[in-house]
């Protein structure tokens, strides 16, 4: 039989194969996630999560000289405070977990990007990503909205001085999580306000109310003590409203955008990857990462390749970055392809 196109030609061998490759992952497509717990001496491992700790300041040296060595270029923080009150104050102290590790990695790895998380649930005693309207607390407190019910507008000023806070202490990008309305714009005029107009904002611009936040919720102690997120975080059915999202924040004026998750959202990484020109990253999640690693130590997948396969699946849909908590162990891997070591 003659076939004028026969795909198999060129997948022959290992050298014809590496030169029709479409999508190539860079350990500079990669950023680690780290949860900065608040004191000193603390390295709590994540259950949930193999390989993930809480770690404090103290304790953060070799995990960034780790990642420097292996050329990942940048950390997300997340942090756990010691106390944790109704409005979430702990976000923006200066001397709070975040601040201080943001300090200390400037000074240790100066050309590691230090991405700051900014939210209020891992700081609020509610567990909520904002603040709740409440009788008890007069100065925001909105008779039209139900008691328990997430007030927006007050929330903004809060994530602005959280974003300062950070950028104060020498964070290189702010990334907003809370998923309020109009947090991007309240951001950027806090940043500028406070002489911060060279930081950027990544903005978690379509961030889904999913389960698969599981295990983050036990490693960054941030799990609503009442009710969940999805009157604030998108309806997973939703792809063209993530659109109207990304929309929004791209014209508050983020510098990158984020979907997030990433693996049952790469639809909607593709269809923003086609409509707008910024930087676009996808968040692999905790539970995507908590499900490989299951699988792996229960000899029921290859871990290396099938999250490595993960981590191109996210690329060749359009992410240009990817937060991962596979980041230290992928460079590792991606040297090893580099040097020979496997195919
Ligand atoms: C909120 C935030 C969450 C994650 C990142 N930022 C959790 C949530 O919305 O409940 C989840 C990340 C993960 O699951 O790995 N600050």
């Amino acid at each position: 039989m003659s076939l004028t196109y026969r795909p198999r030609r060129l997948r022959r061998t290992p050298t014809l194969r590496r030169m029709v490759r479409e999508t190539v992952l860079r350990t500079e497509d990669l950023i680690a996630p780290l949860f900065i717990a608040e004191g000193r001496g603390v390295a709590r491992p994540i259950g949930s999560m193999p390989g993930q700790a809480q770690l404090s300041v103290d304790q953060i040296d070799r995990e960034i000289d780790d990642l420097m060595e292996l050329r990942v270029p940048a950390v997300l923080l997340f942090g756990i405070p010691a106390r944790k009150d109704s409005n979430g104050s702990a976000a923006w102290d200066p001397a709070g977990p975040v601040p201080s590790a943001i300090r200390a990695i400037r000074s240790r790895a100066p050309d590691m990007a230090v991405i700051a998380d900014v939210c209020l649930c891992e700081y609020t005693d509610h567990g909520h990503c904002g603040l709740i309207n409440t009788r008890d607390d007069e100065l925001v407190y909105n008779p039209h909205e139900p008691e328990g019910a997430l007030l927006n507008d007050p929330t903004l000023e809060l994530l602005a001085r959280a974003a300062v806070a950070y950028a104060e202490a020498g964070a290189d990008i702010v990334a907003p999580s809370a998923m309020m309305d109009g947090q991007v714009a309240a951001i950027r005029a806090g940043l500028d306000r406070a002489g911060h107009l060279s930081v950027p904002i990544m903005a978690y611009a379509a961030k889904f109310a999913s389960a698969f936040y599981g295990p983050f919720r036990e490693a960054a102690e941030s799990t609503p003590r009442f009710g969940d997120r999805r009157a604030y975080q998108m309806d997973p059915a939703n792809g063209r409203e993530a659109l109207r999202e990304v929309a929004l924040d791209a014209a508050e004026g983020a510098d990158m955008l984020m979907v997030k998750p990433a693996g049952a959202y790469l639809d909607v990484i593709r269809m923003v990857r086609e409509r707008y020109d910024l930087p676009l990253a996808a968040y692999q999640v905790s539970g995507e990462y908590a499900m490989l690693k299951a699988a792996a130590q229960n000899g029921w997948l290859d871990e290396r390749r099938a999250a490595m396969e993960s981590l191109l699946g996210i690329k060749r849909a359009g992410a240009d970055l990817i937060i991962t908590y596979y980041a230290k162990e992928a460079a590792r891997w991606l040297i090893e392809d580099r040097d020979g070591k496997a195919l």
